[in-house]
């Protein structure tokens, strides 16, 4: 293994700094290519066979230029449709984000549990057998929250957002049969613990968040265990839209330790 092969991760936008974080903490010395689909955002919206389209073929050629030892789709949607096929095609380790419902199911003492991800994720199969394996016994209520994608992309660009938004997502889960007695909130979306203290505002005590970050780090570190890391040079952000745009985040990506932008 080449030393300085890079980690991938792989996000419509800025949800996979989420799992970034916890990977720095975890692995400070792996050099890491950040890449997000910044044209194709928000993923949430589009069909199944555009985002399978888009994201095997945007990792094709990151995995043909870049050659990474590992790449992380860091994102529920694109995981949840196309992890299957991308790992079909391509010779690299893949690590997927599956929505953290098994954790949430072993933490509920209500017996209800919550799930926010994108519509498209929601009505994922994929979700279906989730649920199906590890929490048959409990009420799982799932709300489509495309405005949380919004409002995590404005707060990293330091912009305001209306805290109605995250009630709002929260009377999404909790306006339902049974939404009263939701404990654990599943994040089932990569952006959304970037907005957590704001939701944690709006759901208010006695709820719990789970997400699968950290797992996801750990999962990494386990997979490269034993792997030398040299990094040459300073670990670098893609996006696939506009570098004007994207340029605003850099005061962010910097301090997850992404100090340069580039088209791709
Ligand atoms: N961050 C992505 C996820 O985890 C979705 C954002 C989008 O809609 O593009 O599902």
């Amino acid at each position: 293994m080449d030393s300085k092969a890079p980690i991938l991760l792989f996000d419509s936008g800025i949800g996979g700094l989420s799992v970034l974080g916890e990977l720095r903490r975890l692995l400070p010395d792996a050099p890491v290519i950040y890449a997000a689909d910044t044209a194709g955002l928000p993923y949430g919206e589009k069909t199944e066979a555009e985002i399978a389209a888009r994201v095997s073929g945007l990792l094709g050629r990151l995995a043909e230029r870049y050659r990474p030892r590992l790449i992380t789709i860091a994102c529920n949607t694109a995981s949840t449709i196309a992890l299957g096929m991308v790992r079909e095609v391509l010779q690299v380790p893949i690590v997927g984000t599956v929505p953290a419902i098994k954790p949430a199911a072993a933490m509920t003492r209500s017996g209800a549990i919550g799930l926010l991800g994108t519509a498209a994720t929601i009505r994922q199969a994929y979700v279906d057998n989730l649920q199906a394996e590890f929490a048959a016994d409990k009420l799982l209520l799932r709300h489509a929250a495309p405005e949380l994608v919004t409002a995590a992309e404005a707060a990293l660009r330091g912009r305001a957002v209306d805290p109605a938004v995250f009630a709002a997502a929260a009377e999404g889960l909790r306006s339902q049969p049974g939404g009263d007695r939701i404990d654990t909130v599943v994040l089932a979306c990569t952006h959304f613990p970037l907005v957590q203290p704001q939701l944690a505002a709006a759901f208010g005590d006695g709820v719990a968040f789970v997400h699968g970050a950290a797992g996801i780090a750990r999962r990494i570190a386990h997979l490269t265990e034993g792997q030398a890391f040299l990094r040459t040079s300073p670990d670098v952000a893609l996006v696939t839209g506009s570098l004007g745009e994207a340029e605003t985040l850099l005061p962010v990506l910097q301090t997850y330790g992404l100090h340069s932008l580039a088209r791709f």
